[in-house]
């Protein structure tokens, strides 16, 4: 069925320094790194979010507009009352191994060395085998935070063993924003930092992990480095429908499925993706202010965090991935869009070995579930998939 789905085309589809401890010289050799946030910038977060003024959401159903009044308002009250950042970064630094880097300017077109934060979690068994994560926004290296402990020791020695390298992308979490002019970057270079990071760490083959915007960064990788590439496993293989997706829907010569797809891929992008259309125009404009309110850039992230998700966030995961992703400066990691949004077709037929996973359920957006049916879409097509 899935070949109807036009895949082969789809696939295709700050301030002051935050970082106290960021004195060493740059060289390209990875160093320990303790994660040491600057304090006042902290707690001007935490002034801020006690004067915020909140909206009046009226009578418009929840989630539709944005995030309800009543959500914000009492995650504002937590942040000024009982955040503990100080505790969270004692946790930080005790359950992750982190490191820094500096790799050597990507391309003709980014000619500036990039510094780089990256958890680096070694295992201790033989046969384990490394892993790259590609993370998205709005997230950082800490998205896999919870799964780290269990890919270095696996419960059962049947299962396999991994050594974890999961980077911040520059302008995330505690990598600092590029310093040269981002004008030409594109996913190619960011397939070259971070192939370069794992050359570094001395790993010639690796697996790949993506998902949503590091899935763009794959689809370069993969075939700028295939012969790096183990195996690609994604659990963002999104594929847009096409004019001729959309002709056919109006024909009646859809499967259910199709209809399906295409019509949880339209309602998101007709009502929920705004985000991402002005991240990808007008990233600095937006920035000012989202820089300049905590907990505006809180409602913004929490929007998107909560509505496709399938399970809510504690108020203390709101309030840390939001601070991870405003300390850097909001636009160095909302200004990726303009790179990686929806450059999702590798440029070349690849042979990457390529597996897919989809999470299903989100909590406050059903029609978002029918997005699920992308794997079955895939499956039936498989070898089409790989051939594109
Ligand atoms: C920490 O942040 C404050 C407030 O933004 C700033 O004045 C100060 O220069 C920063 N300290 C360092 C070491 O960057
Ligand atoms: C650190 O590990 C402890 C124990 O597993 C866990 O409860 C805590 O949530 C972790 N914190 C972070 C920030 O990963
Ligand atoms: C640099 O960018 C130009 C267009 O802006 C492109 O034609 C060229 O291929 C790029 N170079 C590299 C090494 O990617
Ligand atoms: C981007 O590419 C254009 C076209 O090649 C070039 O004129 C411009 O100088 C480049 N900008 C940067 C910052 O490298
Ligand atoms: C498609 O099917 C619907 C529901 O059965 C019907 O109302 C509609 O007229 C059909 N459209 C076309 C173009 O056949
Ligand atoms: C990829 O492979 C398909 C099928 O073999 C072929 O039609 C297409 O031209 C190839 N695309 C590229 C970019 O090489």
């Amino acid at each position: 069925m899935a070949k109807y789905i036009t895949i082969c085309f789809l696939l295709l589809a700050s301030g002051a320094s935050a970082f106290t401890s960021r004195t060493s010289p740059s060289t390209y050799e990875p160093r320990p790194y303790i994660v040491a946030l600057n304090e006042s910038l902290i707690e001007e977060a935490r002034l801020k979010a006690s004067t915020f003024r909140n909206s009046v959401d009226g009578n418009t159903p929840a989630w539709l507009d944005g995030p309800p009044a009543s959500d914000i308002e009492a995650l504002a009250q937590y942040w000024v009352d009982e955040y503990d950042w100080s505790t969270t970064q004692v946790e930080i630094n005790a359950n992750f191994s982190h490191f820094y880097t500096t790799v050597p300017p990507p391309s003709e077109n980014y000619t500036e060395p990039v510094d780089l934060h990256f958890i680096h979690q070694r295992s201790s068994r033989d046969d384990a085998i490394p892993i790259l994560f590609l993370h998205g926004w709005p997230s950082t290296s800490l998205e896999w935070g919870k799964v780290i402990p269990s890919l270095i020791n696996p419960e059962s020695s049947t299962d396999p063993a991994f050594h974890v390298v999961a980077p911040d992308f520059p302008g995330f979490g505690f990598s600092p924003d590029f310093t040269g002019s981002r004008e030409n970057v594109t996913r190619a270079e960011y397939a070259t930092i971070f192939t370069d990071l794992m050359s570094q760490l001395k790993y010639d083959r690796f697996l790949l992990y993506s998902t949503d915007l590091g899935f763009a960064v794959a689809n370069s990788l993969i075939v700028d480095y295939a012969d790096r590439v183990i195996n690609h496993i994604s659990d963002f293989y999104y594929i847009f429908p096409t004019d001729e997706d959309h002709a056919r829907l109006e024909a009646n010569l859809t499967t259910p499925e199709e209809s399906t797809y295409i019509l949880a891929s339209d309602d998101f992008f007709g009502y929920h993706s705004g985000y991402s259309a002005i991240h990808r125009t007008l990233p600095l404009a937006l920035a000012y202010t989202l820089n300049d309110s905590p907990i505006g850039f809180l409602a913004w992230y929490y929007h998107l965090a909560d509505v496709v998700s399938d399970r809510p966030f504690s108020p203390h995961d709101v309030v840390t991935n939001t601070l991870l992703l405003w300390i850097p400066g909001v636009y160095g990691n909302i200004r990726s869009y303009k790179e990686l949004f929806g450059v999702f077709i590798p440029d070349e037929n690849y042979t990457v070995p390529t597996s897919v996973l989809q999470f299903g359920g989100t909590q406050h957006y059903p029609a978002l579930e029918g997005l699920t049916f992308a794997v079955s879409l895939l499956e039936t097509d498989y070898w089409t998939m790989r051939r594109c």
